[in-house]
């Protein structure tokens, strides 16, 4: 199993990335993985308590780290963001996008509301902060661009309408930013993550009845961690990575196999 022991030393020395959605689960394992590995990390979210504990821990193992609030769902406070982050270090090299929302809901139940505010917070906000930080990146002919997709980008879960075509959507934008600013020596992948434990997924992994279901979808056998998707997530966001370009690579114990 992937644990928070599992590093590179000094990979991203030098590097600057941008964690959207990082106060906790899985872009708070992103972070604290990419600060491990020497980065300089901007951790941007919405929720102020949980993102000054991320950049503390951070700091207290010894990693660079600074925390500056964003709300993607308003362009406003996106801008900002994006203004202060760059000024910290002079430069974002590595945006990794993970803020995100779910909630589930009966499509006949579903209101214009619902659908907004799941749509707007996971690919919206992606365009919104990819928006913003790729003419810098076109400028110095380098960036990589990470989104956090799901196994929902391809396979459909019932009562998930506005998650799931969020989420194909993210795929989509990954993909056409690989083809569009890949002569700009710019990688733009995703992340397909399966079953992971964090707070989203925590009423899910207390229903005894969708665990039982669950359990036999999962050829590993067991539920993924966050630190599960640090590995992979912060592999595209490497120099190894350098000629992987638009692809969502599945986190998901085999789920989709
Ligand atoms: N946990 C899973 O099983 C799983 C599976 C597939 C994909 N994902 C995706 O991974 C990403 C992270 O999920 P997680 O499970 O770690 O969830 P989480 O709730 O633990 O973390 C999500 C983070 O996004 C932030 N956020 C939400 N709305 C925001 C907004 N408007 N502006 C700024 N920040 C905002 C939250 O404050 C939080 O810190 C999401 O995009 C999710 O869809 C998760």
């Amino acid at each position: 199993m992937a644990t928070a022991e599992n590093w590179i030393p000094n990979r991203f020395q030098g590097s600057v990335a941008l964690v959207v959605g990082g106060a906790q689960g899985i872009g708070r394992a992103i972070a604290a993985r990419l600060a491990r590995e020497a980065a300089d990390v901007v951790i941007a979210d919405v929720d102020r308590a949980m993102m000054a504990r991320a950049v503390e821990e951070i700091g207290s193992s010894g990693g660079s780290a600074r925390g500056i609030f964003c709300n993607v769902l308003q362009p406003r406070s996106v801008r900002k963001m994006v203004d202060e982050a760059t000024r910290w270090k002079g430069r974002i090299d590595i945006l990794m996008y993970v803020a995100g929302i779910g909630k589930a809901m009966p499509y006949l139940k579903m209101d214009e509301k619902d659908w907004d505010a799941t749509v707007d917070t996971n690919l919206k906000g992606a365009f919104l902060v990819s928006r913003a930080v790729v003419p810098q990146m076109v400028e110095r002919r380098r960036g990589k661009l990470v989104f956090m997709a799901s196994t929902n980008s391809w396979d459909a879960e019932a009562e998930l309408a506005p998650y799931n075509a969020s989420k194909a959507g993210l795929f989509l934008l990954a993909k056409t930013l690989a083809r569009e600013l890949g002569h700009c020596g710019i990688n733009s992948n995703a992340v397909g993550p399966g079953l992971i434990r964090t707070r989203l997924t925590a009423p899910l992994l207390k229903s005894r009845k969708f665990m039982k279901k669950y359990e036999n979808l999962i050829p590993l056998g067991r539920v993924g961690e966050p630190e599960d998707i640090a590995g992979p997530a912060t592999f595209l966001a490497s120099r190894d990575a350098d000629y992987v370009n638009g692809v969502l690579l599945f986190v998901d114990g085999g789920q989709l196999a």
